[in-house]
């Protein structure tokens, strides 16, 4: 499962690509305002370090929807153009993916519209689990379930679990064979943490460190014995070289 970063700050997918983990950024009208840049500057900023790079059409006609979609896609060829899971946003991206434009059909909650999305070629579908979560639904049941119906299907669409909230949330997309999670950066840094990895690397640099002092104040002492003109009292012997 590839990890995406569901941001526009600049900087973070900047530290994301810098660890190595990242390999895409969703973003959305949401988050863009956030960033407080212009749309298009802010995409075609991110996309000089990254490929995978969603950005959503705010136009709600279908026309208007392609017109946008084909203006995104002409920003970089890394672009990805996000389309709503609506009548309109499904025409739009239907057209857009005949036209070669990797489509993202955002806003999915139940495999039936992960359906419409696969009938138009979406190169992406992002099933939102938190938001199922917060009207007492199982999101992440119904990322497990786009997953098999698309298997059952041969269906090639990209399964891209979104509007996760927590590292639980990308374990268990990973677990339901999701092909992408695209999270906040607060919780790909999460992704990182156990207690038990902090205390191992701690306690192994203590002992490193101890073992180089211990070192250290040997080699003093057998230094301060030979300017004295007495022997060390220990020296590590070297075992002899076989003669051929
Ligand atoms: O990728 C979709 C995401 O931006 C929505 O997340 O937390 O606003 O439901 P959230």
């Amino acid at each position: 499962m590839k990890l995406f970063l569901d941001t526009a700050v600049y900087e973070e997918i900047k530290q994301g690509v810098d660890w190595g983990v990242v390999d895409g950024v969703t973003t959305n009208p949401t988050l863009i305002a956030k960033a407080g840049h212009e749309h298009e500057d802010q995409v075609k900023r991110i996309c000089q370090i990254i490929g995978n790079v969603s950005a959503e059409v705010v136009s709600e006609k279908r026309d208007d929807m392609i017109a946008e979609g084909r203006r995104i896609a002409s920003w970089h060829k890394n672009v990805i153009v996000k389309v709503p899971m609506t009548p309109d946003g499904i025409a739009a991206g239907k057209a857009l993916a005949v036209e070669g434009i990797r489509v993202n059909v955002t806003l999915c909650f139940s495999v039936n519209q992960a359906l419409l999305a696969a009938a138009i070629g979406a190169y992406i579908v992002s099933p939102f689990a938190g938001r199922l979560d917060d009207i007492n639904e199982d999101g992440m049941r119904v990322v497990a379930d786009i997953v098999s119906a698309y298997r059952q299907q041969g269906i090639k669409t990209k399964v891209l679990a979104a509007s996760i909230r927590t590292p639980i949330h990308v374990t268990q997309a990973a677990l339901a064979g999701a092909d992408i999670a695209t999270m906040p950066f607060a919780i790909l840094k999460q992704l990182f943490n156990h207690p038990l990895t902090e205390a191992g690397q701690k306690r192994f640099l203590e002992d490193y460190q101890r073992a180089k002092a211990e070192r250290d104040t040997a080699r003093a002492g057998s230094d301060g014995q030979s300017k004295t003109g007495r022997a060390p009292e220990t020296k590590p012997t070297e075992a002899p070289t076989a003669k051929r």
